[in-house]
């Protein structure tokens, strides 16, 4: 039997969608889930950018951005898939499409050193490693930044 493939929308958030991003950050960041201020921010803030999968009117994925425009680039703030949706290309199409909205010649981001799922899931999409932010995150490990150019997005 071949399964049928999970239909699902990449949409504009917003402040609607607050209740749904703070299960999805609790589901997939329990060390480290934005506090509700933050994810507050991620929805309305100027100079940002904030997309959701949403599967039968339920958010199973998000990416957030900032654009930082003095220094030409575009930092992907978050990026989330829920647990039961992962592996199905939901993540890649986010970054992607987070990619395109930042629309500038330089994104990067950061991840925690342990983190292979999301380093392969960056390198698979064209990011090198930049440097190391030591002890950056909670609990103390290290940041790895990564970044891609965008050749598209350069003036
Ligand atoms: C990282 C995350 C967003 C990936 O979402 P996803 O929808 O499962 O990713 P995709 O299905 O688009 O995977 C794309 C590629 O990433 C890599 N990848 C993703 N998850 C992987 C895993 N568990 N093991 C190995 N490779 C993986 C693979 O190269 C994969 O391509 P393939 O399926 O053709 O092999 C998801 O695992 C997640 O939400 N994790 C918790 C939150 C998090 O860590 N976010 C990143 C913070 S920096």
């Amino acid at each position: 039997m071949t399964e049928r493939p999970l239909f699902y929308e990449l949409l504009p958030a917003t402040l609607g969608d607050l209740s749904q991003l703070n299960a999805l950050e609790k589901a997939c960041f329990p060390l480290d889930a934005w506090p509700l201020i933050e994810q507050i921010a991620a929805l309305t803030f100027p100079a940002t950018i904030r997309i959701k999968a949403e599967h039968k009117g339920r958010l199973i994925g998000f990416v957030g951005g900032d654009i930082r425009r003095a220094h030409q680039t575009g930092w992907i703030t978050t990026l989330a898939v829920l647990p039961e949706y992962r592996r199905l290309g939901i993540g890649e199409a986010l970054l992607r499409a987070g990619e395109q909205a930042l629309r500038m010649p330089l994104v990067k981001l950061s991840v925690r050193r342990t983190n292979l799922e999301a380093q392969l899931l960056y390198l698979k999409n064209g990011y090198h490693k930049v440097e190391t932010w030591r002890r950056y995150y909670e609990g103390g490990e290290d940041a790895i930044v990564m970044e891609k150019d965008m050749p598209a997005f350069k003036l």
